[in-house]
């Protein structure tokens, strides 16, 4: 990885996951991947998906791949956080090929045929500069025929969840989300929150201070225009909730996620 990038833009995600690392599992225990991927990935078959390479950017602990990898998918995967990639390592050992680096510099791992990047890693993007950086960077691990698919939070989450004090009790920790956000944000803004960590009554581990959250809001239009700028054909948008069924059109009040899905531009 080049130092250039770490000077010109803060790694702010950097710093938060190797503060959350420990506590990642528990806080999102009740994510069901089974569940999203079991809805996701039809979208994509709709399309045809040539093989079984994927690439998983932002993997975190690997919650994001590890159904894939049972599925047969041949997986690699990559974070900007050593300590979340080492987490993943715990689980699979040699199973993936597996890697430290930014979105906004991606090496060429290869050539996928699914490149994802899931549950808002694209909302760490700061600026419109770096998520065409981290797009460009994707679509260059693509092969032929490969399909991109990346899901961003809606603004409904960014009034709600980052606008909220949250309180999670699991493994004998007790995590604390503290929204900073408002119910009226705006479109585009960014918006924070800190996490925290305190061992439970009984339980020893250690306590991690508050580290800052910071996530931007992607209107869809932005992210069609980025798409386009970096040869990117936007072939699929849909909103869903938390039940994670995807439906069209997106909508930025009733969905909290949005996903799309892209692939190539023939030029
Ligand atoms: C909410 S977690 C999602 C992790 C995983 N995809 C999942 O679904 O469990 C967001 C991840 O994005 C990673 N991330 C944020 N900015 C990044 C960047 N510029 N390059 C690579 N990874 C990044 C964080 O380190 C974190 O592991």
């Amino acid at each position: 990885m080049g130092g250039d990038l770490g000077e010109k833009q803060p790694r702010w995600a950097e710093i938060a996951y190797e503060a959350i690392a420990p506590a990642y599992d528990d806080f999102t225990a009740h994510h069901n991947y089974d569940l999203w991927l079991g809805e996701l990935m039809p979208k994509l078959e709709k399309h045809g998906i040539p093989g079984k390479r994927l690439l998983d950017v932002a993997c975190g602990t690997g919650k994001s791949f590890l159904p894939m990898l049972e599925q047969g998918w041949e997986v690699t995967a990559c974070d900007i956080s050593p300590a979340m990639v080492a987490l993943a390592r715990e689980k699979v050992g040699e199973r993936a090929r597996l890697f430290v680096a930014d979105m906004r510099e991606l090496p060429v791992y290869g050539e996928f045929d699914v490149v994802f990047c899931l549950d808002d890693a694209v909302n760490y993007l700061l600026s419109r500069g770096e998520l065409e950086q981290a797009l460009a960077g994707m679509r260059g691990n693509l092969g032929p025929g490969g399909l991109l698919m990346f899901d961003v939070n809606t603004l409904e989450t960014y009034r709600t969840f980052f606008a909220e004090e949250v309180v999670v009790e699991h493994g004998g920790k007790r995590m604390i989300w503290k929204g900073r956000s408002n119910p009226d944000v705006e479109p585009g803004s960014i918006a924070e929150a800190s996490f925290e960590v305190e061992p439970m009554e009984g339980a020893d581990g250690p306590a991690i201070p508050p580290e800052l959250h910071r996530e931007r809001h992607f209107p869809e239009a932005e992210i069609r225009e980025a798409l386009e700028a970096v040869g990117l054909e936007c072939l699929d948008v849909y909103g869903h909730h938390h039940d994670a069924i995807p439906k069209q059109p997106l909508d930025e009040i009733a969905h909290a996620k949005a996903v799309y899905i892209a692939r190539a531009a023939s030029r």
